[in-house]
């Protein structure tokens, strides 16, 4: 049998919720499939950084490396600036640990009702790949003159050959492997003078290398408007780091709630752990309710099992997920408009799985 060592990160609010109904299925799965987990649990959260100034301990890293994936809730609490939080885990683990693709799903569940009029289950089912270590979101640049009248700031986007071919091309392969032989670029090269043309470029290179696969482009900004108008043209959308984030948080938006949309963190050389999360943050709003939705999470263990090579297990749950949705009595949480608690919704869909 093989045994996966698993650092589960719940951190803040609801992460800490969510995750337990999230390691209930992935124990039931791995029973079903003969799949072992070793579960290593870390408490790092803002009350972490509360207690000592920084969100993880200064071996942190290295203690995260020895595992096989990383499964993180949710990171920011009131009380910590979000930037500490995030530069201090998040976006600390993403970099150090090169998960340079963000990966997400963006499907149409059963049994959610979506925000677009007419549409159905299989009308919204694409995918987005967002660059996550470079582009946009960068420490390089600064603030002048400060206090006197000249006062300004630069912020410096980086996109550097290795990190732009890298990203198209696994938007490619993706594309490839999924039997939807089509990619979508995001790109601005009529506004931004330097990067987006350089993107464009990029893209068109290494679109040589994939013959077989369809291209498109879109300027942002109308992009976003067809996202929302016929996402049906869709199969795989490419985009930088910032436009990604925009348009990652767009895709889940229309399809009703964000609370089940799952996002992972791939290192695809698989030299590090990759970390898997779902979309939402840790809703301080509902935390300590007991109501908040466990979808999210429960599909980031499913794309957790897809990386580490475990697709049969990975299905099972996403099987058990529509399953269970279909279903006109399902346990449904607030957000999806019923009064059901976060562990009858995670149970629902552990008992949903196949009996053996
Ligand atoms: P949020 O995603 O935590 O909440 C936005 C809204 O969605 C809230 O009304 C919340 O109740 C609802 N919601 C979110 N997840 C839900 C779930 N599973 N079930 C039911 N309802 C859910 O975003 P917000 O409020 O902007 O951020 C709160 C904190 O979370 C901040 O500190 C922020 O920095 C952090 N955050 C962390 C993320 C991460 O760890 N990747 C992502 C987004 C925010
Ligand atoms: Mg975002």
């Amino acid at each position: 049998m093989t045994t996966y060592s698993i650092a589960v990160l719940p951190g803040d609010g609801i992460g800490k919720e969510v995750m337990p109904e999230a390691l209930k299925v992935l124990k039931r799965v791995g029973q079903l499939c003969g799949i072992g987990f070793a579960f290593r649990h870390f408490d790092w959260s803002c009350e972490t950084w509360l207690k000592t100034g920084r969100m993880m301990p200064d071996d942190g890293m290295a203690q995260l490396a020895q595992n096989d994936a990383i499964l993180l809730g949710a990171v920011g609490y009131p009380g910590v600036p979000d930037h500490l939080s995030l530069w201090g885990m998040l976006l600390k683990i993403r970099r150090e640990f090169d998960q340079y693709v963000n990966l997400r799903p963006v499907r149409l569940l059963p049994g959610i009702p979506c925000p677009l009029a007419g549409k159905k289950p299989g009308d919204v089912d694409f995918w987005i790949v967002r660059e996550n270590v470079e582009g946009e979101y960068s420490q390089i640049g600064g603030r002048f003159a400060e206090g006197t009248p000249a006062e300004g700031v630069a912020q410096t986007a980086i996109f550097t050959r290795l990190g732009t071919d890298r990203i198209l091309r696994y938007a490619f392969e993706l594309a490839r492997g999924l039997g939807r032989p089509h990619v979508t670029s995001a790109t601005k090269s009529n506004g931004l003078f330097h990067s987006m043309p350089y993107w464009d470029e990029r893209f068109a290179a290494i679109g040589r290398d994939y013959p077989d696969v369809r291209t498109d482009q879109y300027h942002i900004d109308i992009l976003a408007a067809r996202f929302v108008m016929s996402p049906e043209r869709f199969d795989v959308v490419v985009g930088s780091n910032l436009f990604g984030d925009i348009l990652s948080d767009l895709g889940p938006g229309m399809t009703g709630t964000i609370a089940v949309a799952p996002s992972a963190n791939i290192n695809p050389e698989k030299a590090y752990p990759s970390m898997f999360e779902p979309v939402h943050g840790s809703a301080p709003d509902i935390y300590g309710q007991a109501i908040a939705n466990p979808i999210g999470q429960i599909w980031a263990a499913a794309m957790m099992l897809d990386h580490l090579g475990e697709a049969e297990a990975g299905g099972m749950i996403l099987r058990a997920l529509s399953a269970v949705l279909e279903r006109a009595d399902a346990p449904r949480t607030p957000d999806m408009g019923g009064s059901a608690k976060t562990a009858d919704l995670g149970e629902a869909i552990a008992a949903a799985l196949p009996a053996s």
